[in-house]
C-alpha cells in the first residue's frame, strides 16, 4: 500500500494508471476509519483495478463553532485498517496544500443543500462540494463510493456531478448499523455511556415510522409526529429537524411517495450532533 501526501505526486500517478488502463475508485473519507467506510472499500474493490482512500478533515465544511478541532484523526490505526481490506493507495493531503493562503475557488450546489442539514451547518455543504470536485481532479476516479448515512451529501454530489458533467460514476452504499441500530459514525466516539446508551432509540423511531408507513399512511407529517413523539420520550435529545423528503432534491414532500422519499433525521445529543435516515 503506498501512501501520498503530495496533491502533484497523486496526480501524476492518477494520470499514468489511467493510461495504462486502470479503472481507478475512489473512497473519500475524513478518517478514524470503521466498518462503514471499509464496506465502502469492498464495494469499490468489486468494481475497479485501483483503490485510492482518501483521508483528509476538511477545514471548509465545518463551521466556526463546529468540531473542525476536536474531529476524531487516527492517521495510524486508519493506515493499518486500510492495509487490512486491500486499500492499494491512501491520499492524505495536508489542508496548506488544498487551501493555500491565496485559494478562492468554491462550488456551491443550490438546490440539494437547501434545507436539512443546509439549515443548520451554513456553508457546509458548500465545503463538502469544493473538496469532492477538488479530490476527483487529483484522484481522477472513474468511480467514487459514498455512504447513504449522508444522504443529503450524496443528493448534492450526484447533482454537482451531472450539472457540471464530472467524469466520474458515484456509487452510494447502504448506512452500516452497530448491533443496537445506531447508525455508525466516526462522531459516535463522542458519546458518553449513558448517550451511547440512548442513541439507538433515534434508529427506533425511524423504525416506527417505517411501520407506520407501510401501514398506509402517507401524510408526512403523521409519519413525522410518530418520530417526534418516540424521540419525546428520551429528554436528552434535542431533535434539529424531522423531515420527509424526496430522495433526489432533498426537498420536502407532503407525501409519501414509496421509493421516492426518504426520511430524514438529525438529533443533537450534548455536544453530539447524530444524523440518521431511512427510505419510505
Ligand atoms: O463524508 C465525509 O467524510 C466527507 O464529507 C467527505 C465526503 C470525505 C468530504 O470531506
Amino acid at each position: 500500500m503506498q501512501v501520498i501526501h503530495s496533491i502533484h505526486e497523486m496526480q501524476s500517478l492518477a494520470i499514468q494508471m489511467r493510461t495504462q488502463g486502470k479503472l481507478i475508485g475512489c473512497v473519500p473519507t475524513m478518517g478514524c476509519l470503521h466498518e462503514g467506510h471499509l464496506r465502502l472499500v469492498d464495494i469499490i474493490k468489486e468494481k475497479c483495478d485501483v483503490v485510492v482512500l482518501s483521508i483528509f478533515v476538511n477545514p471548509t465544511q465545518f463551521g466556526p463553532n463546529e468540531d473542525y478541532e476536536r474531529y476524531p484523526r487516527a492517521m495510524e490505526s486508519d493506515l493499518a485498517m486500510c492495509e487490512g481490506r486491500g486499500v492499494d493507495i491512501v491520499f492524505a493531503p495536508k489542508a496548506e496544500e488544498m487551501y493555500p493562503a491565496n485559494f478562492s475557488t468554491y462550488v456551491n450546489e443550490e438546490l440539494c443543500s437547501r434545507g436539512l442539514c443546509g439549515d443548520f451547518r451554513p456553508g457546509h455543504f458548500r465545503g463538502v462540494a469544493t473538496v469532492v470536485l477538488m479530490l476527483f481532479n487529483i484522484i481522477r476516479p472513474d468511480v467514487a463510493v459514498f455512504g447513504q448515512k449522508d444522504a443529503q451529501q450524496v443528493a448534492l454530489i450526484k447533482k454537482m456531478v451531472s450539472d457540471l458533467f464530472v467524469p466520474v460514476t458515484i456509487q452510494v452504499a447502504p448506512i452500516v448499523r452497530e448491533e443496537d441500530g445506531l447508525a455508525k459514525s466516526s462522531r459516535n466516539t463522542y458519546l458518553s455511556a449513558p448517550q451511547r446508551k440512548v442513541a439507538p432509540e433515534i434508529f427506533a423511531a425511524l423504525q416506527l415510522a417505517r411501520t407506520t408507513a407501510d401501514g398506509g399512511e402517507h401524510r408526512a407529517k403523521a409519519v413525522c409526529d410518530v418520530v417526534q413523539a418516540h424521540l419525546g420520550k428520551f429528554p436528552d435529545f434535542r431533535p434539529q429537524y424531522i423531515s420527509i423528503v424526496d430522495s433526489t432534491t432533498m426537498q420536502p414532500v407532503e407525501e409519501i411517495t414509496p421509493g421516492q422519499t426518504l426520511l430524514a433525521v438529525a438529533v443533537a445529543l450534548g455536544t453530539t450532533r447524530l444524523i440518521d435516515n431511512i427510505q419510505l
